[in-house]
Formats: structure tokens, C-alpha cells, sequence
């Protein structure tokens, strides 16, 4: 079975690579794998969100942009293969490279940025 390296990047905080079988999500790998810090999750079928991650880069490819963006030309379905429909994103969540790490499986190495701050930035402040 393939795998893939999957770096997880907590912003403003740690950096942890695991492995994610191809059959397996990546809030899966990270739990089993220890990571430093926990994935924020809640219903694990894609409906709340709050496993939400953000692709940086996809096998080397540029990294986000200067504004911590993901680079137009960075596919999030190049890197994830979801096990169900993602109904917490919407399309221009989808094709701004959020990416919801409880369903998705991965098709090549990544690095996505993780942590309660990136659900946050879904999150539309009604107060700014
Ligand atoms: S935990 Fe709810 S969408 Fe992933």
C-alpha cells in the first residue's frame, strides 16, 4: 500500500511530517502518529469544519504566497482524495486549498497548515 508524507505546520508553531497510508485520512495518521499538537476535530464526517487544514505545497512545489495563501496553481484534489463529500467547504473554500483533514486521503506528499487559526480564517467575523 503507498503512502505519502504529509507535513503538518501548526501556524506560528510547530512543524511535524507523518506518514498517511493512502486508505487512511490525515487526522487518522496524526492521531495515531503522535503528533505534538492535536488536530481540532469534531463531527469526522465532513460536515462541521473543524478539521479544516490549508494546502501550502504539493511534492515540492511552490510554497504559499506572501500573504500565507495557497498558490493559484496548487490543486487541493492533486493532493487529497476525499472519502466522502466535504460539505463544510464551499467552493471558493475548496479552491482557496482548504482541504477538511478528517475525510481526506492523501495521493501525493504535502504540506498543509494546520490548527485552530486556519478554522478560524473559515469562520466569517461579523465584527471587522
Ligand atoms: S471534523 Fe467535522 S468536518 Fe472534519
Amino acid at each position: 500500500m503507498a503512502r505519502h508524507e504529509v507535513t503538518l505546520d501548526w501556524v506560528g508553531g510547530q512543524t511535524r511530517m507523518i506518514d498517511v497510508d493512502e486508505d487512511e485520512t490525515v487526522l487518522a495518521a496524526a492521531q495515531r502518529a503522535g503528533a505534538p499538537l492535536p488536530l481540532p476535530y469534531g463531527c469526522r464526517t465532513g460536515a462541521c469544519g473543524t478539521c479544516v487544514g490549508r494546502l501550502l505545497s504539493i511534492e515540492g512545489s511552490e510554497a504559499a504566497g506572501d500573504d500565507g495563501r495557497t498558490a493559484e496553481s496548487i490543486d487541493v484534489a492533486d493532493a487529497f482524495a476525499y472519502r466522502r463529500e466535504p460539505r463544510a467547504l464551499k467552493p471558493r473554500h475548496r479552491d482557496d486549498g482548504y482541504v477538511l483533514l478528517c475525510i481526506a486521503r492523501p495521493r501525493a506528499n504535502s504540506r498543509v497548515a494546520v490548527g485552530s487559526r486556519v478554522q478560524s480564517e473559515l469562520v466569517d467575523n461579523p465584527w471587522k
